[in-house]
């Protein structure tokens, strides 16, 4: 039987530029992984270039995995992958590479104090 596959499309940008462009990820569809655990695949198996935050509580608990996951605000490590997915840097955040953002700078309050 052939394996579901999800299509995983994340933002991938570095600070050091101003460009940035989607780069697409088939990876297999499984209900029960949340979309940490399919970036740790694709960093794994697929791209090892990919930059993300890991190795944190896991559990919801300490925001270091927020990224906009289909154009919402989330939690990586609680939010159950789904079949197509746009993942993107949190945008309030300035970008450091990929989904790292730099979490002491926030764009809002930066573009105020200009
Ligand atoms: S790893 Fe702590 S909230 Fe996701």
């Amino acid at each position: 039987m052939e394996k579901e596959l999800a299509v995983i499309k994340i933002l991938r940008q570095n600070a050091n530029s101003s460009e940035s462009s989607y780069e697409e990820y088939k990876v297999p569809f499984k209900k029960s992984k949340n979309v940490l655990q399919v970036l740790l695949d694709i960093y794994d198996y697929k791209d090892r270039s990919l930059a993300f935050r890991r190795n944190r509580c896991n559990r919801g608990m300490c925001g270091s995995c927020i990224m906009v996951i289909n154009g919402k605000v989330r939690r990586a490590c609680i939010t159950k992958m789904m079949k197509e997915m746009i993942i993107e840097p949190a945008k309030q955040y300035e970008c450091i590479k990929d989904l790292v953002t730099n979490f002491y700078t926030v764009n809002s309050l930066k573009n105020n104090e200009k």
